[in-house]
């Protein structure tokens, strides 16, 4: 008897971001208005972001989620009917419940199939992946819809300098078809809840009211130190996992949050500046949505092609962190 494998691969790229663009200038001169101090310097230098992209009143993580799934399916080849899986990586989510996934198939006019929420923060969008992965090879789905959006503009609190200028709004999706050649090739997972308390959003909701702090604090020193080591750590993970080298990587996408950090993790690897997606500068850290939005555009600009390796790599509240390694 044959067994046919089944793997996972990659058929389709979109993302989404809000037309309402913010350059450093525009954010300072917003901030000093309220009293509160920075310069475009600053944020450069500590972070390499100089624009990120808010949405307007209204609009929610799921409408910025389907414009980058239409933009998925287009490139895909496939329309909404074909999807039989819809997972939504967000940690800014439209409703309490139910999901944003929910919210999604009912916009693109879909019934039936399994959707459902991740939340893993800016290790979203690769928890997702792992899972709707997982889901496909065991023959659960066949075509999956795989998507990261947030509105963290939502969560920020604008009189906190140290946070207030590092985020942004975007989507980003893939579409995953069922293949019998590898397209994932390797995953790695992890979370450490000890650390729950360096990157959270503390507050709830409670018998109609909100209880607790509502607004991101972080911890920025020891989100940073700890972002390091265990990117590094999960990149090796799926490389032994397949016997590969760091040099056979052709694009490393880590989760944009911070150049140093980005630039850190290529170093410790020994992969050349060249190889790292860098979409930090224009989009601000936009968590979940941060990895496929970056994937979408370095597909679009046609960095990466064909037989390329990609590896992505997600690290952020929780602690969460892991790593998806893709033949193209
Ligand atoms: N403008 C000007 N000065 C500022 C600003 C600002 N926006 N923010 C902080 N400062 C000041 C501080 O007040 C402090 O001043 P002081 O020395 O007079 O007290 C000084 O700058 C240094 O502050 P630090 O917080 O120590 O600055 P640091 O060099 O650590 O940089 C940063 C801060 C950029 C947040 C850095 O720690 C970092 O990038 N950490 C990782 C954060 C991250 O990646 N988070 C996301 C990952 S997970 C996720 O995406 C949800």
């Amino acid at each position: 008897m044959t067994v046919t494998a089944r793997h996972t691969r990659i058929a389709g790229t979109g993302s989404a971001l809000p037309p309402r663009r913010l350059s450093n200038a525009d954010l300072v001169r917003q901030l000093a208005a309220d009293g509160i101090e920075t310069s475009d310097e600053w944020i450069v230098e500590r972070t390499g972001i100089r624009a990120r992209h808010f949405v307007d009143a209204g609009v929610n993580a799921s409408d910025l989620a389907v414009q980058a799934a239409r933009h998925a399916l287009e490139a895909a080849g496939c329309a909404a009917e074909d999807i039989d899986l819809i997972i939504v990586a967000t940690s800014t989510p439209d409703m309490v419940f139910p999901s944003t996934a929910a919210i999604v198939q009912r916009k693109l006019g879909v019934q039936g199939c399994p959707v459902f929420d991740v939340q893993a923060v800016c290790s979203g969008f690769v928890y997702a992946l792992t899972v709707a992965d997982a889901m496909i090879r065991t023959g659960s789905a066949d075509t999956a819809l795989v998507i990261g959006a947030e509105v963290f503009s939502r969560i920020l609190d604008f009189k906190d300098r140290g946070t207030c200028v590092l985020f942004g709004d975007g989507a980003g999706a893939v579409v995953l078809r069922a293949s019998d050649t590898p397209g994932i090739v390797a995953t790695d997972l992890h979370a450490d809840g000890r650390h729950v308390d360096i990157l959270c959003v503390p507050g709830t909701v409670s018998g109609g009211q909100i209880l607790g702090d509502p607004l991101l604090r972080m911890d920025g020193q020891a989100v940073f130190k700890l972002a390091v080591g265990v990117l590094e750590s999960s990149a090796r993970t799926v490389l032994e996992r397949t016997g590969r080298r760091p040099d056979q990587v052709d694009w490393l996408i880590p989760h944009q949050a911070n150049i140093r950090i980005m630039q850190a993790t290529a170093r410790k690897l020994k992969l050349p500046p060249e190889r790292l997606v860098v979409t930090v500068d224009a989009h601000g850290n936009t968590s979940a949505a941060s990895i496929p939005l970056a994937l979408d555009v370095a597909v679009r600009d046609g960095r990466i092609r064909e037989g390329h390796t990609v590896l992505l790599q997600g690290v952020g509240g929780g602690f969460t962190w892991g790593s998806v390694l893709i033949d193209f």
